[in-house]
């Protein structure tokens, strides 16, 4: 497969594994990275530069292909410059950024030889991020998990919005676990995909806890809810009592400061951790409604191709017999 984004980023497969706040490790990352995509660690939950440092070097134990370390920098706090800095400093081949104006950030690393992706929920982020020099945007519909944008907007109809506003490649990210979804992205004129929650549920995803997978198997596409919205930054999380509670806090207009506990980090980690479903919540999209194993991520990786491939013919086998017609 070769597209925009596997020549810029150096990679066989344009698959880019998304940040995942807590799951994204040099174990998964390597993983990704040598089955030809990119595989990412997450700065924002290493969170101190020794550990980002040896997170990297781990990394580099464990594949020789390029991977990136993403900067979700909303959740630093400000923090995320001196993890910049290690980034910088161990020479990572890519990073990724969302959450907050990446403009410090292309200024710091203006020069390095570092490649950047920006995740994007709409077109004038992704409008802003070719300006600041990202060499490429992922566009992220709602029906992805983790942190979205405000407005709702699905995969389908965002990816060819983007990709009309901006002349850097755009991966398309939100609902893709597999070959069909690859397809279909390339269908909408992305050049590639990031996916978050299929990865979850994938053998190298060695921190997520057996219970936060299984319930990402056993669950359906409805499964899904969204908190934080009246926050002002909507997440898609498994529908579980505790999430649907958060919700109706929020519905009675508890603030920041009343659901700060409920909703934080800590929170997170007491499920996909520990799997204390009643004192936690795990981030999802609604491709869990097409997630029904666990395999590692070559064996994900086979599958997408193989899918891919298949479908492919299916498809040119629609449009010829039409021109043919
Ligand atoms: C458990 C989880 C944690 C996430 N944490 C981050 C993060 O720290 N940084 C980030 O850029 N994106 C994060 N995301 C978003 C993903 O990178 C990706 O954009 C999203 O999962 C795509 O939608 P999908 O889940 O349908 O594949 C997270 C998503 C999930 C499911």
């Amino acid at each position: 497969m070769k597209t925009r984004v596997t020549e810029i980023f150096g990679i066989e497969y344009p698959i880019v594994q998304g940040g995942l706040a807590y799951l994204a490790y040099a174990e998964l990352a390597a993983a990704v990275s040598n089955a030809g995509g990119l595989g990412q660690i997450t700065a924002a939950t290493l969170r101190t530069p020794e550990k980002l440092r040896n997170e990297i070097r781990k990394v580099r134990t464990l594949t020789n292909k390029p991977f990136a370390v993403n900067f979700a920098i909303a959740r630093h706090d400000g923090r995320y410059q001196e993890l910049l800095e290690v980034a910088i400093e161990e020479k990572v081949p890519a990073i990724s950024i969302t959450g907050a104006n990446p403009q410090p950030i292309f200024e710091r690393i203006k020069g390095e030889n570092i490649r950047t992706l920006v995740l994007v929920a709409g077109v004038r982020q992704a409008q802003k991020a070719e300006q600041l020099g990202a060499d490429a945007v992922m566009a992220v519909g709602q029906e992805g998990g983790g942190h979205l944008g405000r407005d709702d907007i699905g995969t389908m109809v965002l990816i060819p919005r983007v990709v009309d506003s901006v002349s850097i490649p755009v991966l398309a990210s939100g609902g893709i676990g597999d070959g069909r979804g690859l397809l279909a992205a390339f269908a909408l004129g992305a050049e590639g995909i990031e996916m978050g929650t299929r990865f979850i549920a994938t053998q190298e995803c060695i921190h997520a806890n057996e219970k936060y997978k299984q319930a990402i198997l056993d669950a359906k596409e409805t499964d899904t809810v969204i908190i934080k919205r009246t926050l002002g930054s909507p997440g898609r999380v498994l529908r579980s009592g505790y999430t649907l509670d958060i919700i109706e806090r929020e519905q009675k207009g508890e603030t920041y400061e009343d659901l700060q506990d409920v909703i934080s980090g800590k929170a997170n980690c007491r499920y996909i951790y520990d799997g204390k479903e009643t004192e936690g919540f795990g981030w999802a999209g609604q491709v869990i409604g097409l997630i029904s194993d666990i395999p590692t991520v070559q064996e994900l990786f086979n599958e997408i191709v193989l899918t891919a491939e298949k479908g492919w013919s299916r498809m040119s086998n629609i449009i010829g017999e039409r021109t043919h017609k």
